[in-house]
């Protein structure tokens, strides 16, 4: 089978309406978060006033976390994806990184502002900033909703950073569990039991 086939046969399809988010816990609500992209939305404003950066966004988890983010931004930019997935459908990261879907335009000397939901062990975000870099970006920042108190994590800068958070398996805002949870307009964790 298809890896893809393969990861669609894994998907949770049963969940109801009455009880789909029953075993997830608030972690941080939809007013924290969205006081929090104010927030960052301002000091992004500001650092990146007088120019047109490239905000590549990293699917799928990014998704919601982009479009409240550009919608506060005072600032015109300018959208690009790229889809890289290291987890698959299950709960643990399969420590191989692929791009599924690489950028549509030419970075170069652009400035480019990775858009990133949440940093767990940092590989997928080491990837991607050797990838870009290599591409000869004018410059190079990341914007992180999430990061993940994780031991032993690739190190990256972080200069636009939401919030730290313990580790917990996380869904809602985007990030999902076999695909599922990503509308919740809040960030929750999934207990071990669940
Ligand atoms: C998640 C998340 C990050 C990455 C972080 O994506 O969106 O891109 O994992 O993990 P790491 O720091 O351990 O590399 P995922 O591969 O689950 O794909 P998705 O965004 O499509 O859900």
């Amino acid at each position: 089978m298809e890896e893809n086939n393969l990861a669609k046969s894994n998907l949770k399809s049963n969940l109801q309406p009455k009880d789909w988010r029953n075993g997830i816990k608030v972690l941080l609500s939809e007013e924290v978060i969205q006081k929090k992209i104010k927030e960052l939305a301002e000091i992004i404003s500001k650092d990146y006033y007088g120019k047109n950066p490239i905000l590549v966004a990293v699917l799928k988890g990014s998704f919601i976390f982009i479009a409240d983010l550009c919608r506060k931004l005072t600032i015109p930019v300018i959208f690009d994806f790229m889809a890289v997935s290291s987890y698959g459908d299950s709960m643990v990261s399969s420590g191989v990184v692929r791009i599924t879907k690489d950028l549509d335009y030419s970075i170069e000397n652009k400035d480019v502002l990775i858009i990133e939901d949440i940093i767990d062990s940092g590989r997928t975000l080491n990837y991607l900033v050797k990838n870009i870099k290599a591409r000869n970006p004018k410059s190079i920042e990341i914007c992180a909703l999430l990061d993940k108190d994780v031991p032993g994590k690739f190190k990256n800068k972080i200069k636009y950073k939401g919030f730290d958070i313990p580790n917990k398996f996380v869904v809602g805002y985007g990030l999902d569990y076999a695909e599922n949870y990503r509308n919740l307009p809040y960030i929750g964790y999934i207990e071990n039991n669940f």
